[in-house]
C-alpha cells in the first residue's frame, strides 16, 4: 500500500478553510478535496433533474453518481445549491455515499488534504494532522457581503447574517456527523487573523506533525 500523509481541515461556511486549503495542499503538493462540492454536486444533479430533495433513496443514488474529478465551484457555488446541499447532507444514506469517496481520495499519494465539515471526526478520523477553522459568524457574513460587493453584486448584510447562522445551526445540530471540532484538531480561530497569518499557523503544525512521520 501507498504512503500518504492527510490533513483534515473542518470549520464553518466562509471560515477561510478552502483558501487556506488550497495554499497548504499547493505548499507541500498535495491532493486537495473541498468535501462540500460533493454534497453541492449530489444537490444540483437532483436540482437540475427536478428531482425531489427530501427523499433519501433519490439522493443516495445520484450521490453515487458524482465523479470527484469533474466537480467545479465555480459551477456550484450558488446559494440555492448551498442551502440545497445542507439539506441533503442531514440524511445517512447520502454521507455513507460520498463518505466512501472521500476516503477513497484521501488514500492517494503523497498527501492529501480534505476540507468539509466532518474530516477530522468522520472521513479520516486517524488524520495525523486536524484544523478546525473558524470565524465569528459575523466575520463570516461580513466576508461574504465583501466578496459579493467586490465582485460588483448587490448583497443585504442581515439576510446574509442569518443565513450563516441558519446553515451553523443546520450542520452543528444534525444528528449524523455534526459539525464539531475533533478532540485533537488544533484550531485556528480566522477572526482577527489575516489568511497569511492562519497560514504560517497551519505550516508550523503540518512540518512537525510531518518531521515525527518520518
Ligand atoms: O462547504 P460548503 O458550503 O460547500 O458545503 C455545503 C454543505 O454541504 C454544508 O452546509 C454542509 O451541510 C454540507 N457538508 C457536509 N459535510 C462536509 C462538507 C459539506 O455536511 N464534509
Amino acid at each position: 500500500m501507498s504512503k500518504t500523509f492527510t490533513i483534515a481541515i473542518d470549520g464553518p461556511a466562509a471560515a477561510g478553510k478552502g483558501t487556506l486549503s488550497r495554499r497548504i495542499a499547493d505548499e507541500y503538493g498535495f491532493h486537495h478535496l473541498d468535501t462540500g462540492l460533493t454534497y453541492r454536486a449530489t444537490a444540483k444533479a437532483l436540482l437540475d433533474a427536478g428531482l425531489a430533495l427530501d427523499d433519501e433513496q433519490v439522493a443516495e443514488k445520484m450521490a453515487h453518481k458524482i465523479e470527484l474529478s469533474g466537480l467545479n465551484r465555480d459551477i456550484l457555488s450558488s446559494h440555492e445549491i448551498g442551502e440545497a446541499a445542507s439539506k441533503i447532507a442531514v440524511m445517512p444514506a447520502v454521507r455513507r455515499a460520498l463518505v466512501e469517496a472521500q476516503r477513497r481520495f484521501s488514500e492517494r499519494a503523497p498527501g492529501t488534504v480534505l476540507d468539509g465539515r466532518d474530516i477530522g471526526t468522520v472521513v479520516c478520523a486517524g488524520a495525523p494532522v486536524k484544523l478546525y477553522v473558524t470565524a465569528s459568524p459575523e466575520v463570516r457574513a461580513k466576508r461574504r457581503y465583501d466578496e459579493i460587493i467586490g465582485k460588483g453584486g448587490t448583497a443585504d448584510f442581515d439576510a446574509i447574517f442569518e443565513d450563516v447562522k441558519r446553515r451553523d445551526e443546520r450542520d452543528m445540530g444534525r444528528a449524523d456527523s455534526p459539525l464539531k471540532p475533533a478532540e485533537d484538531a488544533h484550531l485556528l480561530d480566522t477572526s482577527e487573523m489575516s489568511i497569511e497569518a492562519a497560514f504560517q499557523a497551519a505550516k508550523s503544525i503540518i512540518d512537525a506533525a510531518l518531521s515525527r512521520n518520518n
